[in-house]
């Protein structure tokens, strides 16, 4: 098979250029043996996504039969983990303007009264299915957003409302669990083997994305795929040890920032998950690059200014796809009066291409490296291999940098600190 993904290093004059094989391939192949041990704590989501979600898929095709047939509204509450991944995938692998028969809306991702108000009011009329992730079962937004969405499901389907509220949480520990089990809500389990940011390809995203008509199946294939063809030690047979080993190098040699940058919009939210993934995988102990995005070319028109003549803190990673479905060409006018019919009968995606290709070329001209990967399409199977791809890199990257992948504790610390405040100020506000 082709490979799915091609790495292309267009070096800059400062950056790091040469193989990194022989340096890395010890390190490498002793955290690569580490990952693969058996229940290694946090690794679940290496074994072949395909295979771990064989006995779930049979009982996800009933609910969304169930669910398109009942609703025309899907509510999916979840923060981080909990979200990031549907929402990024649902937005890449759906078209721009076509209204799917049922509507995603996310909700519990922050704590705003204003939306919370208006979203109420919005949700009025619909008729909706409410999904509920977190694995903790314990995270602020989430709860609080499920109470809420509880009462008004209540008011709106009266006792039978449980049966359109279905959970996922984690398989052993957990107060959603209970919750679930006391209400009667349909519950499904996250393996606690799998944390929130690393649980793309469980029921967390599978029941929202087959609900609005994405092709599961095509993409558990993809991430299946890469499971195995990213298994290998070696660094020059592990496309996923090469990215990550070359970002490693860019970290030692002074850059501070990986800005992920792409020509397709509908890959905005993919960035956001990505950030998610190496910005809470890598970001411990003072270490560790700092992710951010851009989206181009409407970027380029902000801060690509910044980008390619500002701090040289940053080295680019740019997705391009080597065949796009849909595409327009540039008509002939024959007053020419825009001045564009050099361009007539080429197309806009020629176009674009040309544009990332002058990017690139400019950005490494001013001495900001740039990775290339190119994917070879833009469709569920391919965006299953690169989001597999992307975690399997980033375990590797957080392991280089000495660091746990899988646990976030200065999430957790905000956590507790936020609970102590709004703990002290209710028993204040009660004197
Ligand atoms: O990746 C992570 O572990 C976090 O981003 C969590 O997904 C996020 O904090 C939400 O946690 P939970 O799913 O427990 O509600």
């Amino acid at each position: 098979m082709i490979n799915p993904i091609k790495l292309t290093n267009h070096r800059s004059v400062t950056g790091a250029t040469e193989d990194n094989g022989p340096v890395y391939q010890p390190f490498v192949t002793a955290i690569h043996d580490r990952l693969h041990e058996k229940d290694v704590p946090g690794t679940g989501w290496l074994q072949d996504p395909l295979e771990k979600n064989s006995s779930v898929l049979f009982e996800l095709n009933w609910l969304v039969e169930e669910i398109k047939t009942q609703a025309d509204t899907l509510i999916v509450i979840g923060v981080g983990g909990s979200y990031n991944g549907t929402k990024a995938l649902e937005q890449a692998l759906s078209p721009y303007f076509k209204q799917s028969d049922i509507e995603i809306i996310y909700a519990g991702n922050q704590l705003s009264g204003a939306y919370m108000e208006q979203f109420l009011h919005y949700i009025q009329h619909k008729n909706p299915y409410v999904y509920v992730v977190s694995k903790s079962g314990t995270t602020l937004e989430t709860s609080l957003t499920f109470r809420l969405l509880t009462e008004f499901m209540q008011t709106k389907f009266g006792q039978n409302y449980c049966e359109r509220i279905i959970v996922a949480t984690d398989e052993n520990s957990s107060p959603l669990r209970e919750i679930a089990r006391v209400n009667n809500y349909r519950c499904f389990s996250i393996p606690s083997t799998i944390g929130g940011r690393y649980s793309l390809f469980t029921v967390v995203s599978l029941l929202p994305l087959a609900v609005v008509g994405i092709d599961i199946m095509e993409l558990l294939k993809g991430a299946s795929t890469a499971s195995k063809q990213l298994s290998k030690s070696e660094i020059r047979h592990n496309l996923a040890y090469q990215y990550a080993t070359l970002r490693h190098k860019y970290y030692k040699s002074g850059y501070q920032v990986e800005l992920l940058a792409s020509f397709e919009p509908c890959l905005t939210t993919l960035h956001e998950w990505w950030k998610q993934l190496f910005g809470e995988s890598e970001g411990k102990q003072q270490k560790g690059l700092f992710p951010t995005s851009a989206s181009y070319s409407t970027d380029l028109h902000s801060i690509g200014q910044f980008i390619q003549q500002g701090s040289p803190i940053l080295f680019e990673t740019i997705l391009s796809f080597g065949q796009m479905e849909g595409d327009v060409v540039i008509p002939y006018e024959r007053t020419n009066r825009d001045q564009l019919n050099y361009l007539a009968n080429h197309s806009l995606n020629e176009i674009n291409d040309h544009t990332k290709e002058g990017v690139i070329s400019a950005h490494v001209d001013a001495g900001v490296p740039v990775i290339e990967l190119e994917i070879n399409k833009l469709d569920a199977f391919h965006v299953g291999y690169l989001c597999y791809f992307f975690m399997k890199a980033c375990a590797m990257s957080a392991c280089l940098l000495g660091v746990d992948p899988f646990d976030q504790p200065g999430v957790e610390h905000y956590k507790r600190k936020t609970l102590e405040l709004l703990t002290n100020s209710v028993v204040h506000s009660m004197k």
